[in-house]
């Protein structure tokens, strides 16, 4: 049976789509089933983020009785992904996305679920039909404000968060570090994500990142993270990083995936 997990933050423009995309490939590089669903109902992009633009059948057919949720699935490369309509979005049950994906665990390892930036029933649809959740966050106080308030929802609902995704990091002094977010949090670090104009290199060529250039700092946090969530161990061969790992103290984030790692193996 798969593991549906959502990625979540009540804020736009932290980068849950690019990290569903991301992190959705990189799984997949691991030969794993994977699925991802664009569950941002009224404003969708994950179709977009892989150059997918106006599908015919999409998740808010599927949740209007008007088709299965097999005939809303689409292939792309090793992925598979559900999106969701641009013009065409009017539901009226949000809350039935769990019912109505439930089955598709049984065909895929992996189901990554984008989500709304708004508190509403959307996000509340793609918490209740996750296992776990991602929690993105940016290292600023108004980000980690709306982070808090999507963590405490989560918990309310009694979905376990597995951790928290740090993104668009400048290495500022300015910045919240790991350590405050992880104590406001209350949860594990398992990526630090620097900001990167790759990343929206990637986007203007509608591919995820880690598919685009697999060697950026990026790109391998996610990979990294990905082998975590699947239980597996990677190395990141790259000559910095191996510089790193003599002369430097072993990140955070690398230590709580390790963990997660473990409990997932
Ligand atoms: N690490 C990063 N560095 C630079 N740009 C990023 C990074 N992560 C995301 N972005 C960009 O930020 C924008 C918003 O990202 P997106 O994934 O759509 O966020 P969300 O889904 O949370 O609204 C996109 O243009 C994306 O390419
Ligand atoms: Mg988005």
């Amino acid at each position: 049976m798969g593991k549906t997990i959502g990625i979540i933050s009540i804020k736009g423009g932290v980068g849950k789509t690019s990290s569903v995309a991301a992190l959705g490939a990189a799984i997949a590089n691991f030969n794993k089933k994977v699925l991802i669903i664009d569950a941002n109902f009224s404003a969708p992009n994950l179709g977009l983020h892989l150059g997918i633009v106006n599908p015919k059948i999409t998740l808010h057919h599927v949740l209007r009785d008007k088709a299965k949720a097999e005939d809303a699935i689409y292939k792309y490369k090793n992925m598979n992904i559900m999106p969701a309509s641009l013009l065409d979005r009017q539901i009226k049950k949000p809350l039935t996305f769990r019912k109505k994906i439930e089955h598709l665990k049984k065909m895929y390892d992996f189901i990554l679920i984008d989500s709304s930036p708004s508190l509403n029933n959307e996000t509340l649809a793609a918490m209740m039909a996750s296992d776990e959740l991602l929690v993105v966050t940016t290292p600023d106080y108004p980000t980690l404000s709306t982070t808090m308030r999507a963590i405490r929802i989560a918990k309310q609902r009694k979905t376990p968060i597995i951790g928290v995704i740090i993104n668009k990091v400048y290495n500022k002094n300015f910045e919240l570090t790991l350590e405050e977010i992880e104590e406001a949090a209350e949860s594990p670090v398992l990526a630090v994500l620097p900001h990167d104009t790759n990343v929206l290199e990637a986007l203007a060529n509608t591919t995820p990142l880690t598919n685009y250039s697999d060697k950026t700092e990026v790109a391998v946090e996610y990979t990294k993270l990905a082998a975590a969530l699947i239980g597996e161990k990677y190395t990141d061969n790259r000559f910095k990083a191996i510089l790193k790992q003599i002369f430097s103290k072993t990140p955070q984030q690398d230590v709580n995936r390790t963990v997660l790692r473990d409990l997932r193996e």
